[in-house]
């Protein structure tokens, strides 16, 4: 058995089923962006690496990346409290550029609404977001998703840059955590 199998109840989302996502995401975005001319891709850290680095390789206008480091207080199963805070800032000045934010997964909204709120006070020219997760039912505070790769019920789930308790990002697939192993803040 290997170590995550006993945190596993089932895999939500199987690796062919991702990577296709991720692929027709980035056909989408290379759509929408082919006269942008200047695309930063901006990674919310830890979360968003896998989906990022699959993303990049399926957007074939020319962009840049950075990453942006955020945590909330705590180190739970879940930032669902609004204590967040930037552990990590930007290397690159986003003033007047179009920001495309890479975020793993939004639950209640509070992660990216501070996120945008910070990135808003140094006025970039566009700010658009896509998720490759949306637990779409546990909003609560509003946030205009453009891109989305999977919308899934209130599950906590871990795998492809997701972790448990810091562990099994490596995972390609997305995997549901037997509720009887989360371990609460
Ligand atoms: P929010 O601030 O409630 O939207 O939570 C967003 C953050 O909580 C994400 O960026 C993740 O780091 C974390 N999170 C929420 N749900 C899950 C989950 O099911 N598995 C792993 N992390 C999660
Ligand atoms: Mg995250």
């Amino acid at each position: 058995m290997l170590p995550y199998e006993k945190y596993l109840q089932e895999v939500l989302i199987d690796e062919p089923t991702l990577q296709a996502r991720v692929a027709a995401l980035g056909a989408e975005i290379s759509r929408d962006y082919a006269d942008c001319g200047d695309l930063l891709l901006l990674c919310i850290l830890k979360g968003g690496i896998m989906f990022l680095a699959d993303l990049t390789r399926h957007i074939n206008v020319p962009h840049e990346i950075d990453f942006l480091a955020v945590s909330s207080y705590g180190r739970g199963v879940r930032s669902s409290s609004g204590n967040v805070r930037i552990d990590m800032d930007l290397s690159e000045n986003i003033t007047g550029r179009h920001i495309l934010i890479i975020e793993d997964i939004i639950d209640s909204g509070h992660t990216l609404r501070f996120v945008m709120d910070v990135l808003q006070t140094r006025q970039p020219a566009s700010i658009k977001l896509c998720t490759l997760l949306d637990k779409a039912s546990m909003r609560s505070v509003e946030i205009p998703v453009d891109y989305r790769g999977f919308e899934i019920e209130n599950k906590f789930v871990f795998g492809y840059g997701l972790d448990l308790d810091e562990k099994y990002r490596n995972l390609p697939f997305i995997g549901v955590v037997k509720t009887d192993m989360i371990v609460h803040d």
